[in-house]
């Protein structure tokens, strides 16, 4: 088996249910995409999203690790699958800096996701300070070691690269840049997991309907996880189409 190709969304904290015609559009645009497509709206669209979304799965940004309780704000990961979600995202960048998120704690959550059924999508990412000082690979070692818990399989984890200075900045990595950190990605996963070699691994930050070609014919690039180019149709659908 080999890795199967996403093209994924993030809509952050944007949209409200007008946004959902977006989903319409790209259901009308690509009825059979030659990718997975994921989209991931705000909490209070999965169940609405869920419900017009076809063949495009839908997914939660963040999930508590405990599967209920006393969490005032916070959503277990079985509530995600009961709104419609089959994936979350878990550690993004945001979360890391926004909420303080340690490895540890991605971890946790990336088991209650797999406890829950859905595919937990692992980010992971340095600073432009660690690229600076040449810390990149290490930084991204020391991430997936402690952020992907045991039990993780190419059906139930994606990882997604997303270096924190490319976000929403219109900056990305080399090529060579991405290939080296999705190349030790996938020798850091293959030691680890029986089947790492088969993980999808996504290349996150600033991805583009002009960049995304390049992007995806790079080694062990297996999709994008999208930002600001997710919530439009007609920016999301290309980034689709080129993979
Ligand atoms: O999770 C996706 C994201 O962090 C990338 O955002 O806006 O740079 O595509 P953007």
């Amino acid at each position: 088996m080999a890795p199967r190709k996403l093209a994924a969304g993030n809509w952050k904290m944007n949209g409200t249910l007008a946004a959902l015609a977006e989903i319409d559009r790209l259901l009308a645009d690509h009825p059979q995409p030659g990718c997975d497509v994921l989209l991931c709206p705000p909490a209070t669209l999965v169940h609405a999203a869920a419900a017009r979304a076809g063949h495009i799965a839908i997914g939660g940004q963040d999930c508590h690790a405990q599967a209920s309780g006393a969490h005032t704000g916070d959503i277990a990961a079985a509530q995600l699958v009961d709104a419609g979600a089959s994936h979350v995202i878990i550690g993004h960048s945001e979360r890391r800096s926004d909420h303080g998120e340690t490895d540890i704690q991605v971890a946790a959550k990336a088991v209650a996701a797999h406890q829950a059924g859905l595919v937990a999508v692992i980010c992971v990412g340095e600073t432009e300070a660690q690229r600076d000082a040449g810390q990149t690979l290490d930084v991204i070692s020391a991430q997936l070691a402690g952020s992907v818990p045991e039990g993780a399989t190419a059906g139930n984890t994606v990882i997604a690269y997303e270096p924190v200075w490319a976000i929403g900045t219109g900056r990305t990595p080399t090529s060579d840049q991405i290939a080296e950190v999705h190349a030790l990605m996938r020798q850091r996963l293959s030691d680890r997991f029986a089947d790492g070699g088969d993980v999808a691994l996504l290349y996150g930050g600033s991805v583009k309907p002009g960049n995304a070609a390049e992007i995806f014919a790079i080694p062990h690039v297996n999709g994008a996880l999208v930002g600001g180019a997710s919530l439009k149709a007609q920016d999301f659908g290309p980034i689709i189409a080129a993979l």
